[in-house]
């Protein structure tokens, strides 16, 4: 991986413990990164394993539908332990053509703190979004609360694997089973993740992947549809192409949502790389946790005993009374210190202004995913990063929560003036 500069954000300036004893930036101190620590990066392949391949697409004009593409496939298909494995454009497009080939209508149970492309793709589909609140303590859909959110109109259940903590796939299908309902998953951070020490990938009538750069397994752009269920596979394959079938005499209304041969080079590289990647992943999660143990206020989703999340973020919640600061006040801190951060999901969907209309009339009742959103923040994650530069994030974290009092005070003098 010598082609990720972010190696040499390992260069200490100064000693852990004073670092962490200094003055927070925000107050005037040195930032913990003057240079910047991204929130993510995308781990690649070095580029002598692309170049062969690359230059041979070139060379045979071959840029889509090309043996690449199949050999994705079938690699990505076996690793999961699925049938089969549909590659498209992006995730998006994959749970839009799901929902399109298993003729879904009516209502679709989905959670709130997910991504928004989750909700869009149904909406695209003229379904109706109900959203499900999550469960407190995992942050996956709450299957109790999508059981209760039925009515006449339900079709479908959408579980997500949100930041790569498996969803509880089990008792999805099986509420999902009792009333005669589809069960797709959105597996946009699924790569990585793991349910009874099997990969994600097999539950449901669909799962939907994500390839885009910010996942542990890379294809630029791209996303995969796993299913069991070959007639499935074979709709998805005619609907990523308009929905032709071969003679020019469409039998759905699909789309392009091809993946070029370009993404499927990248994608059998990054999948040799994809359990180190999930590894050490879950090796600079355990870090952060060690480190922040002492730090009050601080909390995490929880990963059952019997899977492994992808980490595809760490996502943390601040309890302001304990940690003497907001989700808020904490990230302008961290911005302070150089480092990246972003706020997974906030607002959650049902408060996107596009669904306003739609929530004037739903008026969800959504307690967790409403006293989630305003406490979360994803901490800096990505499969090559140094274990140096967690160290180096804990520190800041150390020094702003103990000079908490003070920064509150600082920050709301600024807003009054
Ligand atoms: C939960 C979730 N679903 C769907 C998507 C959409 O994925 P894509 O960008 O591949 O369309 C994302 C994107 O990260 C996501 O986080």
């Amino acid at each position: 991986m010598k082609n990720n500069a972010d190696h040499q954000v390992a260069t200490v300036r100064q000693p852990v413990s004073d670092r962490a004893n200094g003055r927070p930036a925000v107050l005037g101190g040195e930032p913990v990164f003057p240079e910047g620590i991204p929130f993510m990066r995308p781990t690649l392949p070095p580029w002598e394993a692309l170049a062969d391949p690359l230059r041979k697409i070139i060379e045979s004009g071959m840029l889509t539908k090309g043996r690449h593409l199949e050999a994705f496939e079938r690699a990505i298909a076996e690793y999961l332990g699925v049938k089969h494995a549909v590659g498209v454009s992006s995730c998006t497009t994959g749970l839009l053509l799901t929902c399109l080939c298993l003729d879904l209508h009516g209502e679709v149970l989905v959670p709130s703190f997910t991504f928004m492309a989750t909700v869009h793709a149904m909406v695209w589909q003229q379904l109706t979004p109900v959203f499900v609140d999550v469960d407190p303590e995992t942050w996956n859909i709450n299957p109790a609360a999508a059981e209760r959110a039925i009515t006449p109109r339900t079709t479908a259940i959408v579980g997500v694997h949100v930041f790569g903590n498996p969803a509880p796939v089990e008792e999805l299908e099986r509420v999902a089973a009792r009333h005669g309902l589809t069960l797709i998953l959105d597996a946009a951070h699924g790569f990585g993740a793991l349910h009874h020490g099997q990969p994600v990938g097999r539950y449901g009538h669909a799962e939907v992947f994500s390839s885009s750069p910010t996942k542990l397994l890379v294809t630029g752009e791209g996303g995969v549809v796993t299913t069991n269920d070959g007639a499935l596979a074979e709709r998805l394959r005619v609907a990523r192409e308009y929905g032709n079938p071969g003679n020019y005499d469409s039998v759905l209304p699909g789309i392009n949502a091809r993946m070029q041969e370009f993404s499927a080079i990248l994608g059998l590289e990054t999948l040799k790389m994809l359990e180190e990647n999930a590894q050490r992943r879950n090796a600079l999660a355990a870090r952060y946790q060690e480190r922040l143990a002492t730090v009050p206020g601080i909390s995490y989703q929880k990963i059952q005993p019997y899977d492994r999340s992808s980490y595809k973020d760490l996502t943390i919640r601040i309890n302001a009374a304990q940690f003497g600061l907001d989700r808020d006040q904490f990230g302008i801190a961290l911005r302070a210190e150089g480092i990246g951060t972003r706020q997974y999901y906030v607002p959650p969907v049902h408060q996107h202004t596009t669904y306003r209309e739609l929530m004037t009339q739903q008026r969800p009742h959504l307690p967790v995913t409403e006293a989630l959103a305003p406490e979360v923040i994803s901490l800096p994650i990505y499969s090559h990063m140094p274990a140096e530069s967690v160290d180096r994030v804990c520190d800041a974290i150390v020094r702003i929560q103990t000079h908490a009092e003070e920064i509150a005070a600082a920050l709301s003098a600024q807003r009054e003036r």
